[in-house]
């Protein structure tokens, strides 16, 4: 069977390399794709929200299975589009898509199922949510964006004067443009965060295991917020007794609640969770894979991808036999360009990649690469690289990714030095 991967992330790398050792698997498209994919598979010259040429191109190379990496194509309705031309797709449609695309249909879902989560307002305007907050005591909120903007429209607060200005961002300046047309003002949860993703297909539930991702640009969780520095799983702090209640309190209320809504959800359903004193509670659901918790999620999984993502579209995912995982825990480390998560410069030329694949136990993920004109690797994004590696302990496995990542250079190069201390802590 042939196969279509649209974006062009580490993520999309990740679902690539994996698709590909699947016995069933002939050819693997990469729609952008970047210089990773290009290697391990076919680009095609396609951007991921040209819907036609995405559908003429699958139906020329007799696709099987598209499989959709990123939320933008999915909130645009890809799937919908898809399945109108009888192509088979992996990802949720428009309306069930909404799940990420608006917060304010999230808390109504997570609500409709009575899941865990942050107490929230909806406002329509900057003058009801600013006097929503003068109202009230000064205390810690979070003011959020109802749309998509790009994981930048979630803005935590400290104080009242904190929250007012965020309010003034999103709905006077802005600055997330249509996104901001609704906001929410959220309680502020404390504790540890963890992704925990399942894949359904509307009926049955089969939870990935657990993994933790690192979205704060430095050390120690301070700096700015990325799209995500490094992930690693398992994420002990989500142990099987944990992992089961998350199971039966969260996603089974939830894809019911979708279900009761009449937007049944097949895909992936990721839910960030933060482990507060009064158990898991939901932060946010998105409608697809993490990136970067999708590189070591798919180094550890064991089983066919291609028949948890094609019992998954056909709605027989009940067939499926129970998840292999490898015992061994996963790191990935997240090499950025000199800038992001602000402004920064591409083309680069990236060395040293051939040595890095020579380590045992790691895989490079290419996110943010593309080749030049003198055939160079180069930079071409904020997060370039995921080096990603198994070990027998998770220190192992970070010392092993670290090792791996000495070998690569380009100027401006940088990383965390501390991704999965969480873990060893
Ligand atoms: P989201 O896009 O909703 O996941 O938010 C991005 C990040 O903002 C999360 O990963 C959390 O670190 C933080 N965040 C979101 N909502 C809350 C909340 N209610 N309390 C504390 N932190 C939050
Ligand atoms: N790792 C965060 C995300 O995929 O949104």
């Amino acid at each position: 069977m042939n196969i279509l991967i649209i974006g062009s992330g580490g993520r999309e790398h990740a679902l690539a390399w994996k698709l590909k050792q699947s016995s069933r698997v002939t050819r693997v498209f990469v729609a952008p794709g970047n210089a990773g994919t290009a290697i391990g598979a076919e680009n095609v010259p396609i951007r991921e929200t040209d819907f036609p040429a995405l559908i003429r191109f699958a139906k020329d190379n007799r696709v099987g299975l598209t499989v959709v990496g990123p939320e933008v194509p999915l909130v645009a309705g890809i799937v919908d589009a898809f399945e109108a031309e009888k192509l088979r797709i992996f990802g949720p449609n428009k309306a069930a898509a909404q799940l990420e695309g608006s917060k304010v249909f999230c808390k109504d879902i997570l609500h409709k199922g009575n899941v865990p989560t942050a107490i929230h307002k909806v406002f329509y305007d900057a003058d009801s949510a600013v006097a929503y907050l003068r109202g009230g005591h000064d205390m810690p909120v979070v003011v959020k964006a109802d749309g998509l903007a790009a994981g930048k429209g979630v803005i935590v607060c400290d104080t009242r004067d904190e929250a007012v200005s965020a309010v003034n961002r999103i709905a006077r300046e802005r600055e997330f443009g249509a996104a901001g047309d609704r906001l929410m003002i959220e309680e502020r949860l404390h504790g540890q965060e963890a992704s925990v993703l399942a894949i359904t297909d509307g009926e049955t539930i089969v939870t990935l295991q657990p993994a933790q991702d690192h979205k704060a640009a430095c050390d120690g969780d301070k700096g700015p917020n990325t799209g995500g520095m490094g992930a690693y799983s398992p994420a002990h702090i989500v142990d099987d007794r944990k992992l089961h209640w998350i199971e039966e309190h969260v996603f089974v209320p939830t894809v019911h609640a979708l279900n009761r809504n009449d937007t049944p959800f097949k895909g992936v359903l990721y839910a960030g969770l933060m482990m507060t004193a009064q158990g898991p509670k939901v932060l946010e659901y998105n409608a697809r894979f993490g990136d970067p918790e999708c590189q070591p999620l798919l180094m550890r999984l064991k089983t066919d991808l291609l028949d948890v993502l094609e019992l998954t579209v056909e709605g027989r995912l009940y067939h499926l036999d129970s998840l292999k995982w490898d015992a061994r825990p996963a790191v990935c480390v997240v090499m950025a360009s000199e800038g992001y998560p602000g402004v920064y410069e591409k083309g680069k030329v990236i060395s040293g990649l051939d040595e890095a694949a020579k380590h045992e136990n790691v895989k490079v993920f290419h996110a943010g690469t593309s080749t030049n004109d003198n055939g160079e690797i180069v930079t071409n994004g904020g997060r370039v690289l995921g080096v990603t590696a198994l070990g027998d302990t998770i220190s192992d496995a970070k010392n092993a990714a670290y090792a791996a990542i000495q070998e690569i250079q380009w100027d401006g190069a940088w990383y965390r030095s501390d991704i999965s201390d969480k873990a060893v802590r």
